[in-house]
């Protein structure tokens, strides 16, 4: 069984995300997403509309998502690899070449984001 793990905010959810989690999952058999807490957020300087338990039960609904973890630090990406014994790495390629010292641990992989959608471009368009 391939393991496959991702890190992110995802809130207000958006086909940017879904795009990504059904890449992502297509990539192995299992997907695990580390999802940011709102503590986190706040050191990375984001807000979240929707807590961290809202965040949590939305992507636990989605078909590609098998298991959410809580992301509560920059550093904790080894140890969660070894824990859950995960062979792929994935984020957007917003964040190209910045994960590049997991590759000691498993296959990094940036995927391409998709064009013209982000949680912060809703936020600003909805400020009409
Ligand atoms: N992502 C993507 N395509 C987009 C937006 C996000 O592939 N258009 C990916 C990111 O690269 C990341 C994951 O989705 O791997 C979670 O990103 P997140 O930061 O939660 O979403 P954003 O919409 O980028 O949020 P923000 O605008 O607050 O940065």
């Amino acid at each position: 069984m391939k393991k496959v793990i991702t890190y992110g905010t995802f809130d207000l959810l958006h086909i940017g995300h879904i795009n990504i989690l059904e890449q992502a999952r297509e990539l192995g058999d299992f997907l695990i997403v580390a999802l940011s807490n709102d503590k986190f957020n706040r050191e990375k300087g984001k807000s979240a509309y929707h807590s961290y338990m809202e965040r949590k039960a939305i992507l636990e609904s989605i078909m590609y998502v098998d298991l959410v973890i809580e992301e509560y630090s920059w550093d904790q990406k080894k140890n969660d690899i070894e824990k859950y014994n995960i062979d792929y790495f994935v984020i957007g390629s917003d964040w190209e070449g910045k994960f590049d010292y997991l590759s000691d641990y498993c296959k990094v992989i940036y995927l391409p984001r998709t064009e013209g959608i982000s949680t912060s471009k809703i936020k600003t368009d909805l400020k009409y």
